[in-house]
């Protein structure tokens, strides 16, 4: 997601608002071709082909992956330096897809939501403008995204608290009360964290979500368009690749979103999302797969 001109051929993939290069967004076209709980047995066939040549291990030697990991915090605030607030979209498809995000007639402020890796706030701005309801935490790795948010017009504590955070380091509960949200939203969050982290960021979720509270999931999905045009020098592990700006992202499978949840949490619902965008500017037909879930705390 770099904006280095080094970078390969830009190529833009929708819904968001990034490829794994880099590019800008310019407007494709997408429309939404299934919800699927598997792939078919043609589609398996055809990208694990394509994912054979990425080869088996690691791409990388272990310098470079010790080095990518040691400057992962610091690779997300230059993203932001660089890209300042132009680079993700606003999320304004939450709602039809989470219905527990819209507003159902109740006081203002009197539920209480999270966003994890909130970034500068294309999820929470638009959210807090449709439900009145909404009392929105963000928080993110990156101190200058949260400056971002905190910047924004529509910032105001009496709606809204961003805070820097570190969701697999750093204790929610030093700036949410405990067991006091709602809702958690993550969107292409958990996906940033190297697997081996990924359960100390839901432990960490647990803490603060009320029981019977929901954590809500949308993320790059297994065989996604991105993961398949990653070449082998990205690869750092099973699914999981850096981008030319040091940044991660992990491609997961429905039982693999399912698995991070399997302790304190039960399945409301999971499926692969799948879209094909369509940029005709470039002569680009891709298709992207997402991870859709939502899981209830016990
Ligand atoms: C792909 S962006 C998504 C931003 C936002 N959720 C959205 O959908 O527009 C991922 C965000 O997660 C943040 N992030 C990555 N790892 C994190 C961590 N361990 N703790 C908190 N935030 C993290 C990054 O700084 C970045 O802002």
């Amino acid at each position: 997601m770099s904006s280095d001109p080094s970078a390969r051929p830009a190529t833009t993939l929708a819904d968001d608002s990034q490829d794994s290069n880099g590019a800008l967004n310019d407007q494709p076209e997408e429309s939404t071709l299934a919800t699927l709980s598997h792939f078919s047995p043609e589609k398996e066939a055809a990208a694990t082909a394509v994912l054979s040549v990425q080869g088996e291990g690691a791409g990388m030697t272990a310098f470079q992956l010790t080095k990518l990991h040691k400057e992962y915090t610091r690779s997300w605030d230059l993203f932001y330096k660089r890209n300042t607030t132009n680079f993700f979209k606003d999320r304004h498809w939450t709602e039809r897809e989470f219905p527990e995000l819209r507003a159902e007639g109740g006081e203002p402020c009197s539920k209480h939501l999270l966003e994890l890796g909130c970034g500068v706030g294309n999820f929470i701005f638009p959210l807090l403008d449709s439900n009145p309801e909404l009392y929105i935490y963000g928080c993110d790795l990156s101190t200058r995204a949260v400056d971002f948010v905190k910047a924004n017009a529509m910032y105001t504590e009496e709606r809204c608290k961003a805070f820097v955070c570190d969701i697999t380091t750093d204790k929610l509960t030093d700036t949410v009360p405990a067991a006091s949200l709602d809702l958690v939203s993550a969107l292409f969050v958990l996906s940033a964290i190297p697997p081996e982290h990924m359960s100390l960021a839901v432990e960490n979720i647990r803490t603060v979500l009320k029981p019977g509270g929901k954590v809500l999931v949308r993320d790059y999905g297994l065989y996604d368009a991105a993961q398949l045009r990653f070449k082998a020098s990205s690869k750092m592990a099973d699914r999981f690749y850096a981008r030319h700006d040091g940044t991660f992202s992990y491609f997961f499978s429905t039982e693999s979103v399912a698995a991070l949840f399997a302790e304190g949490f039960e399945l409301v619902s999971n499926a692969y999302v799948v879209k094909d965008v369509v940029n005709r500017k470039r002569a680009l037909n891709m298709e992207r797969v997402f991870v859709q879930s939502t899981f209830r705390k016990i």
